[in-house]
């Protein structure tokens, strides 16, 4: 885990920082791979509208991603958003253009999202879809537009992110109802959560191909290194509260600058 990248040495802020990606390591098999899918299907079984969704303009550019991933991963994949997201194991979204042209969200498997659900997002644009995280779209909203309209097939783009959590389960869908972070609680009983994101075009349909891996990291063992330390430190202290709202820290900020300083 890069670290540096993930906590840069300076004050919190919302940075459009991308590195190339290469989709057949990403789509790789890890060894978690059994538990992990086991716990996609498990969920995709139980509720699978909460988690696959693929509305009729999105057929095409889901064929296409199928075929791709095929290629990435070496091994059969059904064509079925239900089955598929039980047999890989990154987190999915197809966005399309619409009629002018806009990147709108038309589909994907998403069953380990960070406490949202696809379904409160199909039709959105991403300037939409970001105007819950205060200020991202005044900071880096046009930049992320302007980055996946030049972005060229056969290239990927890769970023992370991050959150915390009180659990260390791999779904915070909204329906399971994950624990809030409230004061007191350890960092032995909070998870730092890693979103590995992946960009990248689909040559034929012209969607955009977005991945996501989610990582926990119990948050006592990545305070450990003294660098990470500080460099977190740095981060929850210069962060707005309004950020820090919307990330769930309110109640634990001054806990968290505490166990870090
Ligand atoms: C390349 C550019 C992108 C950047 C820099 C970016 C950045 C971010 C950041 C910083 C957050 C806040 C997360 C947090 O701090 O906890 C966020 C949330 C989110 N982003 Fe992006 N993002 C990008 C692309 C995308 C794309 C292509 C999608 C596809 C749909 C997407 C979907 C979302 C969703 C669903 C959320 C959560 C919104 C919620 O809480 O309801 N992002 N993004």
């Amino acid at each position: 885990m890069a670290w540096r990248d993930l906590f840069p040495d300076d004050d919190y802020g919302f940075r459009l920082t991308l590195r190339r990606g290469d989709p057949a390591e990403f789509f790789a098999p890890t060894t978690a791979h059994g538990k992990i899918c086991d716990e996609r299907s498990r969920f995709l079984a139980t509720a699978p509208r909460d988690y696959a969704i693929l509305t009729p303009s999105a057929v095409p550019a889901w064929s296409e991603y199928v075929e791709q991933a095929r290629s990435w991963v070496g091994s059969p994949l059904s064509d079925d958003p239900v089955a598929i997201g039980g047999q890989l194991e990154p987190d999915v979204v197809l966005l399309c253009r619409d009629a002018a042209g806009v990147f709108r969200v038309a589909g994907g498997v998403v069953v380990f999202p960070s406490h949202w659900a696809l379904a409160d997002k199909i039709g959105l644009t991403l300037l939409e879809v970001h105007g819950v995280v205060p200020g991202l779209n005044d900071a880096i909203g046009p930049a992320i537009d302007r980055y996946l309209d030049k972005i060229k097939p056969g290239f990927a783009a890769g970023r992370p992110n991050w959150g915390l959590a009180a659990t260390d389960a791999w779904n915070l869908h909204p329906t399971t109802n994950p624990p809030p972070l409230k004061t007191g609680l350890g960092t032995d009983r909070m998870w730092l959560r890693v979103e590995r994101q992946i960009l990248t075009p689909l040559p034929q349909t012209g969607a955009m191909l977005f991945g996501i891996r989610i990582e926990r990291h119990r948050l006592d063992h990545v305070l450990a290194d003294p660098d990470v330390r500080r460099r977190f430190h740095r981060a929850i202290s210069t962060m707005p509260p309004a950020v820090s709202a919307y990330k769930g820290l309110a109640d634990v900020a001054a806990d968290l600058l505490r166990a870090s300083s």
